[in-house]
């Protein structure tokens, strides 16, 4: 009913207006003349109007939004809006402070407009504001975020990014993301042309990880959109692991080529090279070693950009050489043992083997010293004997030969065996004979002689000198040509346990008696 009557009263309004003349000036209202918004999220519509003051206090006013086609779109009753805007629109100002603002949300494509806004003020005067009407400009798609972020730092500064979206719906702004973490900080204001602008500002400490890294912010609207923009910082820091590079192992004599890299922001435009001795001419990133050799020292490089300069760990070349076996390596004797050591420098460490003619010889100790071996072997030997030692590695190898050395003491050894069984032979014998009869006779005075020892040694007594001579010289030839199979060897040369001419040389009680 209402809705049919509407055409006419504005048609009555406007003339009623136009012969106002002066008073109509109060008959205003302000409204942008557009207003953008999105699609699906909601706008708000600034709107505020003006009345000449009536005589007596206005008791009720009825906000109307139409269209220029005189459908209502907003009624505070809502059964006299088309169904298209029931229940989307609302009147958010307050009328008593002339304040007309509307939301619809959500917005939808076709909400263009033109709108126009009428009040009806009971027992006074109604008015359609239609010289101030207000059209909606729907996009489809917000506009990207705005960044603004300093796109050049240094490693370490705090980087203050900003990422701001204008919008139409203060009651749900855009929620805004960034794609970095650090301290947010959010803000809204109003702009000027009915538009609100919400911006997210970042703070964070810039990294190495952040150069060149896309820095992302989405603008996620009511409604299901969202937009993003991004921007890549650069951030300049002094060279990180910084390293020599090259072969990891070289030959003595090879050639190498070394080069220092590093990461960096500007990229590294010059370098130095050191060694333990000082600097070397080279500034660029390669360095060619010409000759390496086992001495070659330690090198290291210095990588430098605008930011800084910085120092790689020192690299030392493993320089590969074939054995050395070296001054000192030599075979001793002692009386049972002879000791040989075998020094063999080589890179990488040597298999190192004893060796006589006859077969090879375990070694008893390896120490190393570094690239230095030292081997030993050490086992009863005959005299005269040839011991090879024979080094060998990835490079090469090297054998060296020893005669164990005829030793003065072994020699000694003979000569006084020799003497003491001519003394014993000559003169201890017939007194220890004698000894043992007396003692015999004094301890077992009632028993014949039957201890085996006993018996051995009357033999022994009886034996003729040359015959014990023999059996010693008999000893050493098997000694001479047994000692690969008979580790003890020299044991044979001392008197042993169960030697039946042990009361020569190792009775305590005969000697005691001396
Ligand atoms: C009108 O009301 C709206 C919604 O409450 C408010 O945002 C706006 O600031 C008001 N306008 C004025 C001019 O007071
Ligand atoms: C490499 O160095 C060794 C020892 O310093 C030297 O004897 C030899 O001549 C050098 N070789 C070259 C090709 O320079
Ligand atoms: C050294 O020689 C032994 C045999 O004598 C051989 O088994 C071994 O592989 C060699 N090692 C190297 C590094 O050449
Ligand atoms: C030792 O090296 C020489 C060359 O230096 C080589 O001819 C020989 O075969 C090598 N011997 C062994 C056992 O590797």
């Amino acid at each position: 009913m209402w809705i049919e009557k509407l055409p006419w009263c504005f048609l009555i309004h406007c003339i009623w207006l136009g012969v106002m003349g002066v008073d109509a000036s109060s008959w205003t209202a302000e409204v942008p003349s557009s207003v953008s918004g999105l699609q699906g999220s909601c706008i708000v519509i600034p709107c505020s109007f003006n009345y000449p003051e009536p005589k007596i206090n206005p008791s009720e006013f009825t906000g109307i939004w139409f269209k220029d086609t005189y459908e209502v779109i907003y009624h505070p009753d809502s059964s006299n809006a088309i169904t298209d805007y029931r229940g989307r629109t609302e009147l958010v100002g307050n009328l008593r402070q002339k304040n007309c603002s509307l939301r619809i949300d959500p917005l939808h494509h076709s909400d263009k407009g033109p709108f126009t806004f009428r009040i009806e003020i009971k027992d006074y005067n109604k008015a359609s504001y239609t010289k101030h009407r207000v059209s909606i400009a729907v996009s489809s798609s917000p506009d990207p975020p705005s960044l603004s972020v300093r796109e050049e730092v240094k490693v370490g500064e705090v980087v203050s990014a900003s990422c701001s979206v204008s919008h139409s719906c203060p009651s749900d702004p855009p929620l805004l993301t960034w794609s970095h973490s650090g301290t947010p900080s959010i803000q809204s204001r109003q702009q000027t042309n009915s538009q609100w602008e919400e911006t997210l500002t970042l703070t964070f400490r810039s990294s190495i990880a952040d150069n060149n890294q896309p820095l992302v912010c989405t603008a996620a609207y009511k409604g299901g959109m969202t937009v993003s923009s991004s921007k890549t910082i650069n951030v300049k820091y002094a060279p990180v692991d910084v390293m020599v590079e090259g072969v990891s192992s070289v030959k003595e004599g090879d050639t190498v080529e070394l080069r220092c890299s590093s990461d960096s922001n500007p990229a590294a435009h010059s370098y130095r090279w050191h060694n333990s001795r000082g600097p070397l001419p080279t500034t660029g990133p390669t360095l060619t070693l010409e000759n390496v050799t086992r001495l070659t020292e330690a090198l290291y490089c210095t990588a430098i950009n605008t930011e800084g300069q910085v120092p790689s760990s020192p690299l030392n070349l493993n320089v590969e050489y074939p054995p050395e076996i070296k001054v000192g390596s030599a075979c001793t004797s002692d009386i049972s043992m002879v000791t040989c050591l075998c020094i063999v420098d080589s890179e990488p460490p040597s298999t190192v083997e004893w060796s006589l003619p006859a077969g090879h010889l375990p070694s008893t100790r390896v120490e190393m010293h570094g690239s230095v071996a030292m081997v030993t072997l050490k086992r009863a030997l005959g005299f005269s004997e040839t011991v090879h030692c024979h080094a060998n590695n990835t490079q090469g190898n090297a054998t060296l030969s020893f005669t164990v050395p005829t030793n003065d003491k072994m020699f000694m050894l003979y000569v006084s065996i020799g003497i003491t069984a001519f003394v014993v032979v000559i003169i201890l014998i017939p007194m220890s004979a004698c000894l043992l009869t007396k003692k015999g006779g004094r301890s077992h005075s009632d028993q014949p002689v039957t201890s085996m020892q006993d018996m051995d040694a009357a033999k022994c007594a009886s034996s003729d000198p040359s015959t014990l001579r023999k059996k010693q010289k008999d000893t050493s030839s098997e000694i001479n040509t047994n000692y690969y199979t008979n580790d003890h060897l020299y044991s044979n040369m001392e008197a042993e346990e169960d030697d039946p001419c042990e009361c020569y040389g190792g009775d305590d009680a005969v000697y005691g008696n001396m």
